[in-house]
């Protein structure tokens, strides 16, 4: 038995740094040895660089350096890549997150090495095949040993699926995790002063490919932007991906509209915590709202989180429907839940460390 064998985490897109910073965290305390690796998906400074500092994460082993590309590029890249890397450290588990490209590639590459692989934020499901998020998770938990979720509907998901309840283990938020350790850090004022808005504002996050990539789609969401901009003033950080297409179609022509590079992660939260609505497609900033209290509007027709419909600020809607929301959360017609998620109590990183540590135990034991 050798137990030094490092815990593997892999990350590789913004999302996934948010999450993984607790869990390295509490492994770190544990004395746990441990191997980062980013993948590169992301790759500009602003959508990477600037999160390992806000959230405290060591410095990467390696970074893969596989940048963008299609989808089979992209995860083609990873796992071509990311192979002799796993041999190289002699893995002893594979820690992967989210729904990204780069969770899906790393964790195949490691089951087919015989390396137990973990999987934080299991069982989400939006039940629509055309995001390839919801593709990517679903092959993830089909291959993940030990299935860590956030909340309880992933555990209905996963047992439907035929996943046996004994790999799997609810363990609460750790994205939230990392909101409760940066909040008395947030700088509202600043970030908004520098945003060029002050009282009452909006936040608007969009880069799905469902909402950007089709020029049709784009021109109805950027005439919904406008829509709200005659309502308040909003702030745009603009992903890379649809910043074109977005921009071809108007998005800038309008003068209450500020659109802004993408934030870091404690600016972009400062700005969302000084919001008097959230217009979205994103993943995790239903959940973010959800704990700052923040109306959220998520312009899509599913969502992966209804636990933020039912204990938290967030509604699905269709664009047309989103101007007239905007106008009711102005009015103070809005009336969130009072409940909030189970276990979303900054400790789901401590949660997540014990149960990998236990299966690492496991794994040796039966060596
Ligand atoms: C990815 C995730 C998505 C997540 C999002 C968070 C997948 C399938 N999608 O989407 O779930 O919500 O990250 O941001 O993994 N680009 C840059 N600089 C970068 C990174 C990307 O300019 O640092 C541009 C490139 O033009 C690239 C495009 O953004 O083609 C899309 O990047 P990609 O990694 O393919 O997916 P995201 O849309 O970022």
């Amino acid at each position: 038995m050798n137990v030094e064998r490092p815990i593997v985490h892999v990350v590789g897109a913004r999302p996934n740094f948010v999450k993984a910073a607790p869990v390295l965290r509490a492994l770190h305390e544990r004395g746990a040895a441990q191997v980062l690796i980013h993948t590169g998906q992301h790759y500009d400074s602003a959508m990477s660089d600037v999160f390992f500092v806000d959230l405290g994460l060591p410095e990467p082993h390696v970074n893969l350096g596989v940048g963008s590309g299609s989808h089979a590029q992209q995860t083609a890249a990873v796992m071509a890549a990311i192979e002799p890397v796993l041999l190289e450290v002699d893995a002893g588990a594979l820690v992967v997150y989210g729904d990204v490209n780069s969770t899906l590639a790393a964790a195949l590459v490691a089951t087919k090495l015989s390396i137990p692989v973990v999987h934080v934020e299991a069982g989400l499901r939006s039940f629509d095949m055309a995001m390839p998020e919801e593709v990517n998770r679903r092959l993830v938990d089909q291959i993940s040993d030990l299935l860590l979720i956030t909340s309880p509907d992933a555990a209905v998901h996963l047992g439907r699926e035929g996943i046996a309840e004994s790999r799997v283990r609810f363990v609460g938020n750790p994205m939230i995790d990392s909101l409760f350790r940066l909040r008395e850090r947030f700088t509202p004022d600043e970030v908004m002063r520098d945003a060029g808005v002050a009282g009452s504002f909006a936040v608007t996050t969009i880069h799905r490919p469902s909402n950007v990539d089709d020029p049709a789609r784009a021109a109805e969401v950027v005439e919904m932007l406008h829509r709200v901009a005659d309502e308040l003033p909003v702030v745009i950080p603009l992903h890379p991906r649809g910043r074109a297409t977005l921009l071809a179609t108007g998005l800038d022509r309008h003068s209450s509209l500020r659109i802004v590079d993408p934030m870091g992660y404690q600016q972009f939260l400062s700005l969302v915590s000084g919001a008097t609505v959230v217009v979205t497609d994103s993943g995790g900033i239903q959940e973010e709202t959800t704990m700052l209290d923040v109306p959220c509007i998520t312009v899509r027709d599913s969502t992966e989180r209804p636990i933020t419909i039912s204990h938290g600020t967030n509604r699905l809607m269709d664009l047309d429907a989103v101007p007239q929301a905007v106008r009711e959360v102005m009015a103070g017609e809005w009336r969130p839940s009072q409940h909030r998620p189970p276990l979303w109590d900054g400790h789901a990183g401590e949660r997540c460390a014990e149960e990998i540590l236990s299966l690492l135990d496991r794994s040796n034991a039966s060596r």
